[in-house]
Protein backbone atom coordinates (compact mmCIF):
# COMPACT_ATOMS: atom_id res chain seq x y z
CA UNK A 1 0.00 0.00 0.00
CA UNK A 2 1.65 3.29 -1.45
CA UNK A 3 1.38 6.05 1.54
CA UNK A 4 1.60 9.74 1.53
CA UNK A 5 2.76 12.85 4.00
CA UNK A 6 1.40 16.43 3.58
CA UNK A 7 2.97 19.32 5.61
CA UNK A 8 1.02 22.21 5.51
CA UNK A 9 2.74 25.94 5.69
CA UNK A 10 1.22 29.44 5.94
CA UNK A 11 -2.21 30.24 5.62
CA UNK A 12 -6.19 28.66 5.21
CA UNK A 13 -5.89 29.06 1.45
CA UNK A 14 -2.92 26.64 1.77
CA UNK A 15 -4.29 24.03 3.78
CA UNK A 16 -7.68 24.08 1.72
CA UNK A 17 -4.81 23.68 -1.53
CA UNK A 18 -3.60 20.52 0.69
CA UNK A 19 -6.79 18.80 0.90
CA UNK A 20 -7.07 18.80 -2.50
CA UNK A 21 -3.85 17.54 -3.08
CA UNK A 22 -4.84 14.82 -0.26
CA UNK A 23 -7.96 13.99 -2.49
CA UNK A 24 -6.18 13.89 -5.94
CA UNK A 25 -3.02 11.20 -4.19
CA UNK A 26 -6.41 9.21 -2.49
CA UNK A 27 -8.00 8.93 -5.43
CA UNK A 28 -4.73 7.46 -7.04
CA UNK A 29 -4.72 4.85 -4.38
CA UNK A 30 -2.64 6.51 -1.71
CA UNK A 31 -3.39 6.25 1.86
CA UNK A 32 -2.45 9.21 4.42
CA UNK A 33 1.10 8.06 6.18
CA UNK A 34 1.18 8.65 10.19
CA UNK A 35 4.75 10.01 9.76
CA UNK A 36 6.98 11.35 6.91
CA UNK A 37 9.52 8.30 7.34
CA UNK A 38 6.72 6.29 5.94
CA UNK A 39 5.63 8.07 2.89
CA UNK A 40 6.21 6.93 -0.57
CA UNK A 41 4.92 10.06 -1.86
CA UNK A 42 5.95 13.65 0.38
CA UNK A 43 4.81 17.39 -0.20
CA UNK A 44 5.75 20.19 1.53
CA UNK A 45 2.81 23.40 0.53
CA UNK A 46 4.74 26.13 1.05
CA UNK A 47 4.01 29.42 2.72
CA UNK A 48 6.52 32.95 1.23
CA UNK A 49 4.38 35.40 3.71
CA UNK A 50 7.81 36.40 5.69
CA UNK A 51 10.82 35.47 5.46
CA UNK A 52 10.88 32.89 8.69
CA UNK A 53 8.44 31.16 6.50
CA UNK A 54 10.88 30.89 4.00
CA UNK A 55 13.61 29.69 6.78
CA UNK A 56 11.39 27.08 7.95
CA UNK A 57 10.50 25.41 4.58
CA UNK A 58 14.57 25.36 4.05
CA UNK A 59 15.19 24.08 7.35
CA UNK A 60 12.45 21.23 6.77
CA UNK A 61 14.11 20.47 3.55
CA UNK A 62 17.22 19.38 5.13
CA UNK A 63 14.75 16.81 7.61
CA UNK A 64 14.21 15.42 3.81
CA UNK A 65 17.62 14.87 2.55
CA UNK A 66 18.12 12.42 5.55
CA UNK A 67 14.72 10.76 4.83
CA UNK A 68 15.35 10.34 1.28
CA UNK A 69 19.00 8.69 1.97
CA UNK A 70 16.93 6.03 3.94
CA UNK A 71 14.59 5.70 1.43
CA UNK A 72 15.66 6.94 -1.72
CA UNK A 73 12.21 5.43 -3.51
CA UNK A 74 10.47 8.49 -1.83
CA UNK A 75 9.30 10.92 -4.00
CA UNK A 76 9.49 14.17 -2.71
CA UNK A 77 7.53 17.24 -4.19
CA UNK A 78 7.44 21.07 -3.42
CA UNK A 79 4.07 23.24 -3.79
CA UNK A 80 2.53 26.46 -3.00
CA UNK A 81 3.61 30.02 -2.90
CA UNK A 82 7.45 30.07 -2.67
CA UNK A 83 7.73 28.50 -5.79
CA UNK A 84 5.85 31.08 -7.87
CA UNK A 85 9.17 33.28 -6.95
CA UNK A 86 12.11 32.10 -9.86
CA UNK A 87 14.59 32.93 -7.59
CA UNK A 88 13.59 30.40 -4.75
CA UNK A 89 13.00 27.73 -7.89
CA UNK A 90 16.04 28.57 -8.99
CA UNK A 91 17.95 27.76 -5.64
CA UNK A 92 15.79 24.47 -4.94
CA UNK A 93 17.25 23.39 -8.31
CA UNK A 94 20.98 24.19 -7.48
CA UNK A 95 20.85 23.38 -3.59
CA UNK A 96 18.27 20.57 -3.15
CA UNK A 97 18.97 18.33 -5.99
CA UNK A 98 16.97 15.54 -4.03
CA UNK A 99 13.52 17.61 -5.01
CA UNK A 100 11.74 15.52 -7.50
CA UNK A 101 9.11 17.70 -8.10
CA UNK A 102 8.35 21.51 -8.50
CA UNK A 103 4.98 22.67 -9.06
CA UNK A 104 3.07 26.11 -7.89
CA UNK A 105 -0.28 27.47 -6.99
CA UNK A 106 -1.98 27.58 -10.43
CA UNK A 107 -1.38 24.15 -11.18
CA UNK A 108 -2.11 21.55 -8.15
CA UNK A 109 -4.40 20.26 -10.63
CA UNK A 110 -1.44 18.81 -12.40
CA UNK A 111 0.24 17.12 -9.70
CA UNK A 112 -1.31 13.13 -10.48
CA UNK A 113 0.11 13.51 -13.96
CA UNK A 114 3.53 15.06 -13.06
CA UNK A 115 3.69 12.09 -10.30
CA UNK A 116 2.95 9.66 -12.44
CA UNK A 117 5.88 10.62 -14.82
CA UNK A 118 8.29 10.96 -12.04
CA UNK A 119 7.12 7.28 -10.69
CA UNK A 120 7.71 5.98 -14.55
CA UNK A 121 11.13 7.60 -15.11
CA UNK A 122 12.18 8.55 -11.90
CA UNK A 123 13.28 12.02 -13.20
CA UNK A 124 12.42 15.79 -12.50
CA UNK A 125 9.28 17.18 -12.84
CA UNK A 126 9.15 20.77 -13.24
CA UNK A 127 5.85 23.03 -14.31
CA UNK A 128 5.13 26.41 -12.64
CA UNK A 129 2.15 28.98 -14.33
CA UNK A 130 2.17 32.27 -14.21
CA UNK A 131 -1.32 32.63 -13.39
CA UNK A 132 -4.09 30.05 -13.80
CA UNK A 133 -7.66 29.75 -12.85
CA UNK A 134 -9.28 28.19 -9.75
CA UNK A 135 -9.33 24.06 -10.32
CA UNK A 136 -13.10 23.14 -10.20
CA UNK A 137 -14.22 19.03 -9.68
CA UNK A 138 -11.09 18.19 -7.33
CA UNK A 139 -11.77 15.38 -4.84
CA UNK A 140 -10.56 16.81 -1.53
CA UNK A 141 -9.66 14.64 1.44
CA UNK A 142 -11.06 17.09 4.48
CA UNK A 143 -8.54 17.86 7.61
CA UNK A 144 -11.88 17.87 9.46
CA UNK A 145 -15.79 16.88 9.30
CA UNK A 146 -17.49 19.10 11.71
CA UNK A 147 -15.20 22.48 9.77
CA UNK A 148 -14.67 22.78 5.92
CA UNK A 149 -13.27 25.89 4.45
CA UNK A 150 -14.53 26.86 1.05
CA UNK A 151 -12.64 28.88 -1.17
CA UNK A 152 -14.70 31.22 -3.25
CA UNK A 153 -12.18 33.40 -4.76
CA UNK A 154 -8.08 33.30 -5.08
CA UNK A 155 -5.92 35.86 -5.63
CA UNK A 156 -5.18 39.74 -5.23
CA UNK A 157 -4.92 42.89 -7.25
CA UNK A 158 -4.11 45.07 -3.31
CA UNK A 159 -0.37 44.99 -3.73
CA UNK A 160 -0.14 46.54 -0.28
CA UNK A 161 3.32 47.02 -0.75
CA UNK A 162 5.15 44.94 1.41
CA UNK A 163 3.22 41.53 0.44
CA UNK A 164 3.92 38.87 -1.70
CA UNK A 165 0.94 37.49 -1.85
CA UNK A 166 -0.25 39.19 -5.50
CA UNK A 167 3.21 37.62 -6.60
CA UNK A 168 2.25 34.21 -5.18
CA UNK A 169 -1.08 34.06 -6.35
CA UNK A 170 -1.92 36.01 -9.32
CA UNK A 171 -4.55 38.52 -10.26
CA UNK A 172 -8.08 38.18 -8.47
CA UNK A 173 -10.51 35.54 -9.79
CA UNK A 174 -13.70 34.19 -8.19
CA UNK A 175 -15.78 30.59 -8.41
CA UNK A 176 -19.30 30.43 -9.89
CA UNK A 177 -21.79 30.90 -7.03
CA UNK A 178 -23.34 28.09 -8.31
CA UNK A 179 -19.99 26.12 -7.65
CA UNK A 180 -19.54 27.29 -4.37
CA UNK A 181 -23.07 26.90 -2.77
CA UNK A 182 -22.95 23.23 -4.46
CA UNK A 183 -19.69 22.29 -2.57
CA UNK A 184 -21.51 24.01 0.72
CA UNK A 185 -24.44 22.12 -0.04
CA UNK A 186 -22.62 19.02 -0.22
CA UNK A 187 -21.07 19.32 3.03
CA UNK A 188 -24.10 19.94 5.00
CA UNK A 189 -25.53 16.70 3.55
CA UNK A 190 -22.47 15.17 5.34
CA UNK A 191 -23.08 16.65 8.37
CA UNK A 192 -20.77 19.69 7.93
CA UNK A 193 -21.93 22.44 10.40
CA UNK A 194 -19.35 25.01 10.26
CA UNK A 195 -17.64 26.41 6.95
CA UNK A 196 -15.17 29.06 6.85
CA UNK A 197 -15.60 30.98 3.05
CA UNK A 198 -12.12 31.54 2.14
CA UNK A 199 -10.51 34.57 0.19
CA UNK A 200 -7.27 36.65 0.13
CA UNK A 201 -10.06 39.39 -0.03
CA UNK A 202 -13.39 38.31 0.50
CA UNK A 203 -15.22 41.51 -0.53
CA UNK A 204 -13.54 41.44 -3.87
CA UNK A 205 -15.75 38.22 -4.64
CA UNK A 206 -17.82 38.68 -7.65
CA UNK A 207 -16.20 42.14 -8.37
CA UNK A 208 -13.28 40.76 -10.61
CA UNK A 209 -13.44 37.57 -12.92
CA UNK A 210 -15.87 34.72 -12.55
CA UNK A 211 -18.32 35.42 -9.76
CA UNK A 212 -21.53 36.67 -11.02
CA UNK A 213 -22.99 37.82 -7.49
CA UNK A 214 -21.56 40.19 -4.74
CA UNK A 215 -19.75 38.87 -1.50
CA UNK A 216 -22.88 40.23 0.39
CA UNK A 217 -25.23 38.12 -1.87
CA UNK A 218 -23.26 35.31 -1.67
CA UNK A 219 -22.83 35.45 1.98
CA UNK A 220 -26.72 35.15 2.00
CA UNK A 221 -27.12 32.39 0.01
CA UNK A 222 -24.64 30.51 2.07
CA UNK A 223 -26.50 30.94 5.02
CA UNK A 224 -29.54 29.93 3.56
CA UNK A 225 -27.75 26.09 2.95
CA UNK A 226 -29.76 23.70 5.41
CA UNK A 227 -27.80 21.98 8.12
CA UNK A 228 -24.99 24.84 8.13
CA UNK A 229 -24.84 25.98 11.98
CA UNK A 230 -21.83 28.60 11.37
CA UNK A 231 -20.00 30.56 8.68
CA UNK A 232 -17.40 32.50 8.82
CA UNK A 233 -15.40 34.12 5.69
CA UNK A 234 -11.59 35.68 5.72
CA UNK A 235 -9.91 37.88 4.81
CA UNK A 236 -12.12 41.34 4.30
CA UNK A 237 -9.81 44.17 3.54
CA UNK A 238 -11.30 46.97 5.14
CA UNK A 239 -11.18 49.34 2.50
CA UNK A 240 -14.37 48.01 0.69
CA UNK A 241 -16.07 46.02 3.58
CA UNK A 242 -19.32 47.25 2.53
CA UNK A 243 -22.62 47.98 4.50
CA UNK A 244 -24.40 45.22 2.76
CA UNK A 245 -21.86 42.81 4.35
CA UNK A 246 -23.58 44.01 7.42
CA UNK A 247 -26.31 44.05 6.96
CA UNK A 248 -27.01 40.42 6.20
CA UNK A 249 -24.33 39.20 8.74
CA UNK A 250 -26.59 40.21 10.91
CA UNK A 251 -29.93 39.30 8.69
CA UNK A 252 -29.02 35.83 9.84
CA UNK A 253 -28.36 33.92 13.00
CA UNK A 254 -26.03 31.36 11.42
CA UNK A 255 -22.88 33.96 10.31
CA UNK A 256 -20.87 34.29 13.40
CA UNK A 257 -20.40 37.86 14.51
CA UNK A 258 -16.83 37.73 13.64
CA UNK A 259 -15.00 39.58 11.01
CA UNK A 260 -10.95 39.93 10.57
CA UNK A 261 -10.08 43.48 9.32
CA UNK A 262 -6.52 43.43 9.41
CA UNK A 263 -5.45 47.00 9.90
CA UNK A 264 -1.42 46.74 9.93
CA UNK A 265 -0.82 50.21 11.07
CA UNK A 266 -3.05 53.26 12.79
CA UNK A 267 -0.43 55.66 11.44
CA UNK A 268 -2.21 57.12 8.53
CA UNK A 269 0.68 57.79 6.32
CA UNK A 270 2.56 54.77 7.06
CA UNK A 271 -0.83 52.73 5.67
CA UNK A 272 -0.24 55.54 2.62
CA UNK A 273 3.12 53.84 1.92
CA UNK A 274 1.83 50.22 2.43
CA UNK A 275 -0.80 51.32 -0.08
CA UNK A 276 -3.62 50.13 2.15
CA UNK A 277 -6.56 52.62 0.63
CA UNK A 278 -7.46 53.48 3.97
CA UNK A 279 -6.56 56.11 6.38
CA UNK A 280 -6.78 55.60 10.27
CA UNK A 281 -9.88 57.33 10.71
CA UNK A 282 -11.64 55.60 8.52
CA UNK A 283 -10.70 52.28 9.85
CA UNK A 284 -11.62 53.06 13.14
CA UNK A 285 -15.06 54.40 11.67
CA UNK A 286 -15.52 50.94 10.27
CA UNK A 287 -14.81 49.35 13.77
CA UNK A 288 -17.00 51.30 15.25
CA UNK A 289 -19.80 50.85 12.35
CA UNK A 290 -19.22 47.37 12.89
CA UNK A 291 -19.60 47.15 16.69
CA UNK A 292 -22.99 49.56 16.93
CA UNK A 293 -24.47 47.25 14.14
CA UNK A 294 -23.42 44.01 15.31
CA UNK A 295 -23.76 43.44 18.93
CA UNK A 296 -21.13 41.37 20.59
CA UNK A 297 -19.36 41.78 17.58
CA UNK A 298 -15.82 40.12 17.66
CA UNK A 299 -12.95 41.31 15.40
CA UNK A 300 -9.54 40.25 15.39
CA UNK A 301 -7.11 41.91 13.26
CA UNK A 302 -3.24 41.26 11.21
CA UNK A 303 -0.52 44.05 12.75
CA UNK A 304 2.77 44.73 11.00
CA UNK A 305 5.56 46.72 13.39
CA UNK A 306 8.75 48.04 11.82
CA UNK A 307 7.18 49.04 8.51
CA UNK A 308 10.38 51.14 6.90
CA UNK A 309 10.03 55.13 7.78
CA UNK A 310 8.00 53.84 10.41
CA UNK A 311 8.68 56.34 13.47
CA UNK A 312 7.88 56.34 17.39
CA UNK A 313 5.26 58.55 17.01
CA UNK A 314 3.58 56.69 13.99
CA UNK A 315 4.18 53.60 16.06
CA UNK A 316 1.87 55.15 19.01
CA UNK A 317 -1.06 55.99 16.70
CA UNK A 318 -0.91 51.61 16.24
CA UNK A 319 -1.42 51.63 19.85
CA UNK A 320 -3.71 54.21 20.35
CA UNK A 321 -5.75 52.59 17.53
CA UNK A 322 -5.74 49.23 19.20
CA UNK A 323 -6.65 50.64 22.10
CA UNK A 324 -9.48 52.35 20.82
CA UNK A 325 -10.32 49.23 18.64
CA UNK A 326 -10.13 46.60 21.68
CA UNK A 327 -9.73 43.72 19.43
CA UNK A 328 -10.69 40.34 20.31
CA UNK A 329 -7.25 39.09 18.96
CA UNK A 330 -4.72 39.96 17.06
CA UNK A 331 -2.06 38.52 14.33
CA UNK A 332 1.35 40.45 14.77
CA UNK A 333 4.32 40.11 12.78
CA UNK A 334 7.70 42.18 12.07
CA UNK A 335 7.98 43.62 8.96
CA UNK A 336 10.07 41.10 6.76
CA UNK A 337 11.17 42.36 3.44
CA UNK A 338 9.93 40.22 0.37
CA UNK A 339 12.35 40.69 -2.91
CA UNK A 340 9.41 41.34 -5.50
CA UNK A 341 7.45 43.71 -3.69
CA UNK A 342 7.45 47.96 -3.60
CA UNK A 343 8.97 47.99 0.01
CA UNK A 344 11.93 45.41 -0.47
CA UNK A 345 14.11 48.57 -1.93
CA UNK A 346 13.47 51.01 0.79
CA UNK A 347 16.20 52.10 2.61
CA UNK A 348 14.51 54.22 5.56
CA UNK A 349 14.61 50.09 7.37
CA UNK A 350 13.81 50.57 11.57
CA UNK A 351 16.81 49.24 13.29
CA UNK A 352 16.14 46.39 15.23
CA UNK A 353 16.45 47.19 18.66
CA UNK A 354 13.38 49.60 17.67
CA UNK A 355 11.11 46.78 16.50
CA UNK A 356 12.05 44.25 19.23
CA UNK A 357 11.16 46.97 21.55
CA UNK A 358 7.94 48.18 19.43
CA UNK A 359 6.74 44.49 19.55
CA UNK A 360 6.68 43.89 23.12
CA UNK A 361 5.37 46.59 23.51
CA UNK A 362 2.57 46.01 21.28
CA UNK A 363 1.69 42.64 22.29
CA UNK A 364 1.73 43.30 26.16
CA UNK A 365 -1.09 45.82 25.13
CA UNK A 366 -2.98 43.69 22.99
CA UNK A 367 -2.55 40.67 25.59
CA UNK A 368 -4.07 42.54 28.28
CA UNK A 369 -7.07 43.62 26.41
CA UNK A 370 -7.47 40.24 25.39
CA UNK A 371 -7.71 39.01 28.93
CA UNK A 372 -9.92 41.70 29.50
CA UNK A 373 -12.37 40.97 26.81
CA UNK A 374 -12.10 37.53 27.59
CA UNK A 375 -13.22 38.01 31.34
CA UNK A 376 -16.16 39.30 29.96
CA UNK A 377 -17.24 35.93 29.05
CA UNK A 378 -17.33 34.61 33.01
CA UNK A 379 -20.62 33.97 34.08
CA UNK A 380 -22.02 33.80 30.28
CA UNK A 381 -23.73 30.84 28.91
CA UNK A 382 -22.24 30.40 25.23
CA UNK A 383 -23.23 28.38 22.60
CA UNK A 384 -19.74 26.30 21.56
CA UNK A 385 -18.92 23.73 18.69
CA UNK A 386 -17.37 20.89 19.74
CA UNK A 387 -13.68 20.21 18.30
CA UNK A 388 -13.09 16.99 20.18
CA UNK A 389 -10.84 16.44 23.52
CA UNK A 390 -8.65 19.59 24.58
CA UNK A 391 -5.04 18.32 23.81
CA UNK A 392 -3.95 20.31 27.32
CA UNK A 393 -5.90 17.65 29.20
CA UNK A 394 -7.58 15.03 27.69
CA UNK A 395 -10.18 14.65 29.93
CA UNK A 396 -11.91 18.01 29.04
CA UNK A 397 -13.55 19.02 25.65
CA UNK A 398 -12.25 21.79 23.68
CA UNK A 399 -14.44 24.12 20.82
CA UNK A 400 -14.73 27.28 19.68
CA UNK A 401 -17.66 30.13 20.61
CA UNK A 402 -19.06 32.33 17.64
CA UNK A 403 -17.12 34.61 18.68
CA UNK A 404 -13.95 32.28 17.46
CA UNK A 405 -12.64 31.95 21.42
CA UNK A 406 -11.31 28.71 22.45
CA UNK A 407 -12.93 27.09 25.22
CA UNK A 408 -11.63 24.18 27.82
CA UNK A 409 -14.73 22.86 29.41
CA UNK A 410 -15.99 19.57 31.40
CA UNK A 411 -18.83 17.90 29.40
CA UNK A 412 -19.26 14.91 26.70
CA UNK A 413 -19.96 15.22 23.47
CA UNK A 414 -18.31 14.37 19.54
CA UNK A 415 -16.97 16.78 17.20
CA UNK A 416 -19.52 18.78 15.47
CA UNK A 417 -22.09 18.61 18.40
CA UNK A 418 -23.49 22.40 19.50
CA UNK A 419 -23.72 22.57 23.29
CA UNK A 420 -23.81 25.17 25.75
CA UNK A 421 -21.21 26.33 28.18
CA UNK A 422 -21.18 27.81 31.15
CA UNK A 423 -17.89 29.82 31.21
CA UNK A 424 -16.32 30.18 34.59
CA UNK A 425 -12.70 31.16 33.66
CA UNK A 426 -10.78 33.05 31.30
CA UNK A 427 -7.08 33.08 29.81
CA UNK A 428 -5.78 35.63 26.92
CA UNK A 429 -5.92 33.00 24.20
CA UNK A 430 -9.01 30.46 26.16
CA UNK A 431 -11.91 30.44 28.06
CA UNK A 432 -12.45 27.65 30.61
CA UNK A 433 -16.18 26.33 31.73
CA UNK A 434 -19.12 23.57 32.03
CA UNK A 435 -21.53 22.21 30.03
CA UNK A 436 -24.89 22.74 30.77
N1 LIG B 1 -5.12 39.07 2.50
C1 LIG B 1 -4.88 39.31 3.82
C2 LIG B 1 -3.56 38.93 4.39
C3 LIG B 1 -2.66 37.93 3.85
S1 LIG B 1 -1.09 37.79 4.59
C4 LIG B 1 -5.04 40.77 4.08
O1 LIG B 1 -5.13 41.58 3.23
O2 LIG B 1 -5.00 41.13 5.21
C5 LIG B 1 -1.44 37.77 6.32
C6 LIG B 1 -0.77 38.84 7.08
O3 LIG B 1 0.62 38.72 7.01
C7 LIG B 1 -1.04 40.25 6.60
O4 LIG B 1 -2.25 40.76 7.03
C8 LIG B 1 0.12 41.02 7.17
O5 LIG B 1 -0.16 41.50 8.46
C9 LIG B 1 1.21 39.97 7.27
N2 LIG B 1 2.26 40.21 6.29
C10 LIG B 1 2.16 40.13 4.94
N3 LIG B 1 3.34 40.45 4.37
C11 LIG B 1 4.20 40.73 5.37
C12 LIG B 1 5.58 41.14 5.43
N4 LIG B 1 6.29 41.32 4.31
N5 LIG B 1 6.13 41.32 6.65
C13 LIG B 1 5.42 41.15 7.78
N6 LIG B 1 4.13 40.78 7.79
C14 LIG B 1 3.53 40.57 6.60
FE1 LIG C 1 -1.33 40.98 0.69
FE2 LIG C 1 -2.58 43.30 0.77
FE3 LIG C 1 -3.44 41.41 -0.86
FE4 LIG C 1 -3.73 41.11 1.75
S1 LIG C 1 -4.71 42.70 0.49
S2 LIG C 1 -3.00 39.55 0.31
S3 LIG C 1 -1.90 42.07 2.56
S4 LIG C 1 -1.50 42.48 -1.04
FE1 LIG D 1 1.55 32.27 2.74
FE2 LIG D 1 0.67 31.98 0.30
FE3 LIG D 1 -1.03 32.09 2.30
S1 LIG D 1 2.35 33.28 0.92
S2 LIG D 1 0.00 33.38 3.79
S3 LIG D 1 0.45 30.51 1.99
S4 LIG D 1 -1.35 32.89 0.25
Amino acid sequence: MLQYFIETFGCQMNENDSEKIAGMLEAMGYKKAGKPSEADVAVLNTCSVRENADDRFFGHLGIYKALKNENPNMALAVCGCMMQQGHIVDQIKSTYPYVDIIFGTHNISAFPELLESHMQNRDKQLEILSDGPIAEGLPMAREFSHKAYVTIMNGCDNYCSYCIVPMARGREKSRPSSLILEEIEGLARQGTKEIMLLGQNVNSYGIKPGGEISFAALLSKAAQVPGIERIRFMTSHPKDFSDDILDVMSSYGNICKSVHLPMQSGSTSILKAMNRQYTQESYLGLVKKIRSRLKRASISTDIIVGFPGETEEDFEHTLNCIKEAAFESAFTFQYSPRRGTRSFGMLNTVPHKAINDRFARLTDMLHRIMLEKAEGFVGSTEKVLIEGASSKDSSLLTGRTDSNKLVNFTGSGAAGEMVSVNITKAQTFYLVGNMV
